[in-house]
C-alpha cells in the first residue's frame, strides 16, 4: 500500500517523480505529492486525489518546479482520511525533514505524546507525522541524517519504508525500510528509491535489493548502505530481467484486460521455468525440491491471502488427489494469530504475487520459526517472502499492474499443479503414462486460454445484462468451487457488486433464501462426476428465478434446457480446468465493471500490495 520514489540526479526531479508514481499509482491513489530540491529550497506539492491532479496542478503553477533532487508519494489511507493535509510528504518545522511513508508507525500515539512534551505540534491526522517529527528531533541533535534515522527507528514500532529528505544535506535522498518494499535503483550519475522496479524500468534495471532495518543514501550516482547500527554495508546489484513495456497498457483500454491477454504467455513461461529439454518432465531441483525433499514431506499448509488463497485451495485438491498428502489451506491473516499445532515435516507452501503482503510474510515467519520448511511461490523478483523463504518458485508473470489479479493467479495455479504432479511422481503416488499424459496436458493449457479469449465478445455481450445487478451467487463443487471463490471476487472487487461463491451443496443449508428474479447464479462444472449434483443445484436457483450461468467443459450435457446462457471450455485434465474456468469468469468481472464505467484497473478503496495487516 501507498508507493514510494526517491530521485537524485541531474535531471528534473519533479517530472521523474511525476512519471514513476503513475507506475504506482496501483499501490494506493486516494492522494499524491512530491517534494522537489532546489538548492537549499524544498518545495512541497501534494493533494487528495490521483497523480493526474497532482500533474495538473503543478502545471498551472506560475513557478517551474525545478531541483534535481526529490522524492514523491501515492497514498492508501491507514491513519487519517485522504485530505490534501494527510497527504505525503510530510514534513517537520521550516522543512527540516520531509519525508514520505509506506506502512503505520503503530506507536504513533506514544510518539506523539513524548515529542508533545518536548514542544511538538502535529497538524495531521496520520500516523507518519510522529515518525518525521522524531527524525527531525534527533536529527537537530545530531545534524546527521544517518544518526537521525538509526536513533529513531529504535523506537519506532510497526511496519514501514521512509524515503526522506533532510535540509542541511541538499544533494541526498535518505530511505529505510522494516516489513515494506525498497529498491534502490542504479543509473548514470544519478540514483533512484521505488517501492517497486516498475517505476523505475524505464531509467534502469540495475537495482539493489534492501534487506530490513538497512538504510540507504543516494547522491546522484553515488548509492550507499548501512545497517541500522549506522555501519556501512555491501550489497550485490542484481539486473531485472523484465521488460519496461511490460508495465505499458501495450493498446488494452485497461491494464486489466492486457494482463488477462497475457495469461497464456505467463502459464508457458512458468511452465519452462521448470520444464527439462525434452519437455516431458518436471526438474524442480533448482528450488532445492530434490525427490528425497518430496517423499519426506508428511503435510502441506498452504497460506495465502486473497486470490493468492484461492490459488491454494485449487492446490488443495490438486495434491491431495494426485499426491496423497494432507494439505490444509490457511487464510494468512487467521494461520498467524492461530495456536494450531505444526507438524513436523511438514512444508508450508506461501503463495503471493507481490510477495510483499504483511499477514503472508508473517504467517511464513511463524513457519519458520516453528522449524517448517518453507516454499514461496512468488512472482516479484527480490521481494521479502521471495527472500526470506526457505525455496523460491517464480512465477513467471512479470509485473502485474491492475489491482485485480489474473494472470500471476494463473501463474500460481501451474506452479500448484506442477508440484502436485513431483510430489506425486517421487511418492510413486501415480502411473507413469498417467504423469507424461499431464505433462502434455498442462504445456497445452496456454493454447486453450486463448481459445477462450476469442470467444470473449460473447461474453462482453451478455455482461451488458448485469448492470443494474444488484447480487450474484459463484457455485461449484470441489475444484469449481475453488474457481467460484475466484469468480466471485473478481466480480465483486471491480464490479462493486455483492456476490458470493457457495460450495453448491451448501446452498439448501441458507443462501438459496437470497435468490430473487433475475439473480446473476454463475454454475461452474469441469469435474466430470460433479456434473448431475452442481446441474441439480442449479436448477434448484433456476426454479427460484435465477438467472443461470454456465461455465462448463466442452461436452457437458448437463443445463441445455435450463441455462440462460452457457460458456463451454475447451477439455482438460481435470486437474488443471481451474486454469480455463477462470478465464471467462474474470471477463464477466471485467466487463460488468467496463459496462458500469468503474475504473477497473483501480478499483475503489484497495490497493495491489497490502503490506499493512
Ligand atoms: C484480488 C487480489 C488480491 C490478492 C491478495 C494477495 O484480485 O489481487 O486478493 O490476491 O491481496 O496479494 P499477494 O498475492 O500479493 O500476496
Amino acid at each position: 500500500m501507498c508507493g514510494i520514489l526517491g530521485y537524485s540526479g541531474e535531471r528534473q526531479a519533479a517530472e521523474i517523480l511525476l512519471d514513476g508514481l503513475a507506475k504506482l499509482e496501483y499501490r494506493g491513489y486516494d492522494s499524491a505529492g512530491i517534494a522537489v530540491v532546489n538548492g537549499d529550497k524544498i518545495t512541497v506539492e501534494k493533494n487528495k486525489g490521483r497523480i493526474q491532479t497532482l500533474r495538473e496542478r503543478i502545471k498551472k503553477n506560475q513557478t517551474p518546479l525545478t531541483g534535481t533532487f526529490g522524492i514523491g508519494h501515492t497514498r492508501w489511507a491507514t491513519h487519517g482520511e485522504p485530505s490534501d493535509t494527510n497527504a505525503h510528504p510530510l514534513w517537520s518545522d521550516d522543512l527540516l525533514v520531509v519525508a514520505v511513508h509506506n506502512g503505520i508507525v503503530e506507536n504513533y500515539k506514544e510518539l506523539k505524546q513524548e515529542l508533545t512534551s518536548y514542544g511538538y505540534s502535529f497538524y495531521s491526522q496520520t500516523d507518519t507525522e510522529a515518525a518525521v517529527k522524531l527524525i527531525d528531533y534527533y536529527y537537530r541533535q545530531e545534524n546527521d541524517p544517518l544518526r537521525a534515522i538509526t536513533k529513531a527507528i529504535k523506537k519506532i514500532e510497526g511496519s514501514y519504508c521512509f524515503v526522506l529528505l533532510f535540509k542541511n544535506n541538499p544533494g541526498e535522498v535518505w530511505g529505510v525500510r522494516k516489513d515494506n518494499p525498497l529498491i534502490a535503483g542504479q543509473g548514470k550519475g544519478e540514483s533512484f528509491l521505488a517501492s517497486d522496479v516498475s517505476a523505475i524500468l524505464q531509467d534502469t534495471r540495475q537495482v539493489y535489493y534492501l534487506d530490513n532495518m538497512e538504510i540507504v543514501k543516494l547522491n546522484k550516482g553515488d548509492v550507499r548502505f548501512y545497517d541500522s547500527e549506522g555501519h556501512a554495508v555491501y550489497k550485490k546489484i542484481s539486473l531485472v530481467t523484465w521488460d519496461s513495456q511490460a508495465a505499458e497498457k501495450g493498446g488494452f483500454e485497461h491494464f486489466m484486460m492486457k494482463e488477462i491477454h497475457e495469461q497464456a504467455r505467463a502459464v508457458k513461461d512458468t511452465l519452462r521455468s521448470v520444464l527439462n529439454t525434452d519437455a516431458e518432465k518436471f526438474d524442480l531441483n533448482d528450488l532445492g525440491l530434490n525427490d528425497e525433499n518430496l517423499k519426506s514431506v508428511s503435510r502441506i499448509y498452504i497460506v495465502a491471502c486473497g486470490s493468492a488463497y484461492h490459488a491454494g485451495v485449487v492446490a488443495q485438491y490438486v495434491i491431495e488427489d494426485l499426491a496423497k498428502i494432507p494439505v490444509r489451506v490457511e487464510l494468512a491473516s487467521e494461520f498467524r494469530y492461530r495456536k494450531m499445532p505444526l507438524e513436523k515435516n511438514s512444508l508450508a507452501i506461501i503463495i503471493s504475487q507481490s510477495g510483499e503482503t504483511a499477514d503472508t510474510l508473517a504467517a511464513m515467519r511463524l513457519a519458520k520459526n516453528n522449524g517448517i520448511k518453507t516454499l514461496a511461490i512468488v512472482n516479484v523478483v527480490g521481494s521479502t517472502i521471495a527472500r526470506e523463504a526457505d525455496n523460491v518458485f517464480y512465477t513467471m508473470a512479470g509485473p502485474e499492474i491492475a489491482v485485480a489479479t489474473t494472470k500471476a493467479y494463473s501463474g500460481q495455479l501451474i506452479a500448484c499443479y506442477i508440484l502436485a504432479l513431483e510430489f506425486a511422481r517421487a511418492r510413486n503416488e501415480i502411473d507413469r503414462n498417467y504423469y507424461s499424459e499431464l505433462v502434455r496436458d498442462i504445456q497445452r493449457l496456454p493454447e486453450k486460454i486463448d481459445e477462450i479469449l476469442d470467444e470473449k465478445e460473447r461474453i462482453k455481450e451478455i455482461a451488458g445484462s448485469f448492470i443494474d445487478s444488484e447480487g450474484a451467487f459463484y457455485l461449484g463443487r470441489n475444484i469449481d468451487y475453488a474457481v467460484a471463490m475466484e469468480g466471485s471476487l473478481k466480480m465483486k472487487e471491480i464490479s462493486y457488486v455483492h456476490s458470493e461463491a457457495i460450495a453448491a451443496g451448501e446452498m439448501k443449508h441458507g443462501p438459496i433464501s437470497l435468490i430473487e428474479r433475475g439473480m446473476l447464479i454463475v454454475g461452474i462444472l469441469t469435474q466430470k462426476s460433479l456434473y448431475a449434483k452442481t446441474a441439480s443445484n442449479m436448477i434448484e436457483a433456476k426454479s427460484r428465478g435465477g438467472f443461470i450461468f454456465n461455465v462448463m467443459t466442452r461436452g457437458c450435457e448437463f443445463l441445455k434446457d435450463e441455462a440462460d446462457f452457457i460458456f463451454y471450455i475447451p477439455d482438460t485434465d481435470e486437474h488443471f480446468a481451474a486454469s480455463l474456468a477462470v478465464i471467462p469468469l474474470q471477463l464477466l468481472g471485467y466487463y460488468v465493471a467496463v459496462a458500469r464505467k468503474l475504473d477497473v484497473d483501480k478499483p475503489r478503496n484497495l490497493a495491489k500490495s497490502v503490506t499493512v495487516e
